[in-house]
């Protein structure tokens, strides 16, 4: 009996699809599963990423987690070439600045054009971030946020204790390190690992030099403002600072450095704004608890650092489809703020309201656009924003090795930079 039949299978039919719909089986047939290489695993990072884990989620994806643990990203770049060769990439990674065009010049990374065009990008980022993003005109990755990295953080009581005052200059911060020294606090919280002590001295550059200084030196590596009288001013400074850390800074994390301020066992730190994360983290206020105040003399300065995920080319459609969702989650307003409330960040969306954020952020996102405006903007060379990642890693062992020696002289420091500059 064909018509008995048909019928009996159409019901069964909607049956089964009844049964789909209530299990959820429909969507979860499109769901798909993202990797996400990244080294955010700080008190204040590890917030941070699991906002992006769950704006995945709300999208009906799963989170696959790819931690590499080490402050800056090193430990994760090698883990991430290693994983690439063999074929077995990552949905998403964290790479930032020249690196981007590094990896897409390979032929590994995604267009997603098609999520950049239905979300107007374009439109919603500054043009300057956008280009980092693009290779040959199409966008390889998406950027989650800007931070600064030209910030000084100081722990109020322990400067209260000590008697001493907040520097705008050089020489106050000399002054004040000499205070809390002196009232047993230790000055200045520094891990001695080579991209911190390389955060520390592109600080002093633009402190010393000027936000034109350091373009010219860091950024465009030219040999004779490499050897010139500022930048031995600059590596006299840097190394002026040593004296006033403490003994066991050799190998300590950033965020452990952050611990001692936090607690009060030392005064400052220089260190870019994901510090702040863990001052928050650790349910301290600004203004109250800790100061933020731009690194003595880079006031009319900002270096930056935007953090930003590349796409790796997948082969499962359902993966792509979840990868291409969490790039347009990235930029949703709401993931905007809530990441970098808790990153220590601005968003890097243009135009979303600052109410909800702190002093430190709101003067961070002023001066970013004045900055802008004034030339003063400058690309981070320790957070791989400036120069490609060979020239990036020579540099940043000169300024080790120059750190760590007794005997290096600023003027083979020079030399050596020079030198190393030339590395491709
Ligand atoms: C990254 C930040 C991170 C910091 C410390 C920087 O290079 O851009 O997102 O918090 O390193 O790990």
């Amino acid at each position: 009996m064909p018509v008995a039949d048909s019928a009996l299978r159409r019901s069964l039919l909607s049956l089964a699809l009844g049964a789909f719909a209530t299990l959820g089986l429909g969507p979860a047939a499109r769901a798909g599963e993202v990797e996400v290489l990244h080294w955010w695993t700080s008190g204040g990072e590890a917030r941070a990423a699991q906002a992006l884990k769950a704006s995945l989620q709300a999208k009906g994806h799963q989170w696959k987690d790819f931690a590499v643990a080490g402050g800056g990203g090193d430990a994760a770049m090698t883990v991430l070439k290693s994983r690439v060769v063999s074929g077995n990439a990552p949905a998403a990674a964290q790479i930032k600045g020249p690196a981007l065009q590094e990896w897409a010049a390979e032929g590994v990374l995604a267009s997603i054009d098609d999520v950049a065009k239905a979300e107007h990008w374009d439109e919603v980022l500054p043009k300057v971030v956008a280009d980092i993003m693009k290779y040959k005109g199409s966008y390889v990755a998406v950027p989650v946020n800007v931070h600064r990295v030209n910030w000084l953080w100081v722990n109020t009581a322990a400067f209260k204790k000590a008697g001493a005052n907040v520097p705008t200059t050089w020489d106050e911060f000399f002054t004040a390190a000499e205070a809390l020294k002196k009232a047993g606090i230790t000055p200045i919280a520094h891990g001695g690992q080579n991209w911190q002590d390389l955060t520390t001295f592109e600080a002093v550059v633009i402190g010393v030099g000027g936000a034109d200084f350091y373009r010219k030196a860091l950024v465009q590596l030219d040999p004779a403002t490499l050897k010139s009288p500022t930048m031995e001013k600059a590596l006299a400074t840097f190394k002026r600072i040593k004296p006033y850390t403490d003994r066991n800074a050799a190998g300590r994390d950033w965020n452990l450095a952050t611990a001692m301020v936090i607690r009060g066992e030392a005064g400052m730190q220089i260190m870019g704004d994901w510090a702040k994360g863990e001052f928050i983290a650790a349910g301290k206020q600004p203004g109250k608890d800790f100061i933020c105040t731009p690194a003595p003399g880079t006031a009319k300065a900002f270096s930056f650092n935007i953090d930003s995920f590349a796409m790796f080319k997948l082969k499962s459609d359902a993966n792509t489809r979840a990868q291409r969702d969490l790039a347009a989650a990235i930029l949703s307003p709401e993931f905007q703020e809530t990441f970098s409330l808790n990153k220590g960040s601005i968003p890097v969306r243009l135009g979303l309201k600052m109410d909800k954020f702190d002093d430190c952020a709101k003067a961070s996102a002023k001066d970013f656009v004045d900055t802008a405006r004034s030339g003063a903007l400058v690309p981070s060379l320790a957070h791989g924003m400036a120069v490609p990642a060979a020239a990036e890693g020579a540099i940043k062992d000169v300024i080790s090795q120059f750190w760590n020696s007794d005997k290096m002289s600023a003027k083979e420091a020079m030399d050596r930079l020079a030198t190393a500059a030339r590395t491709r």
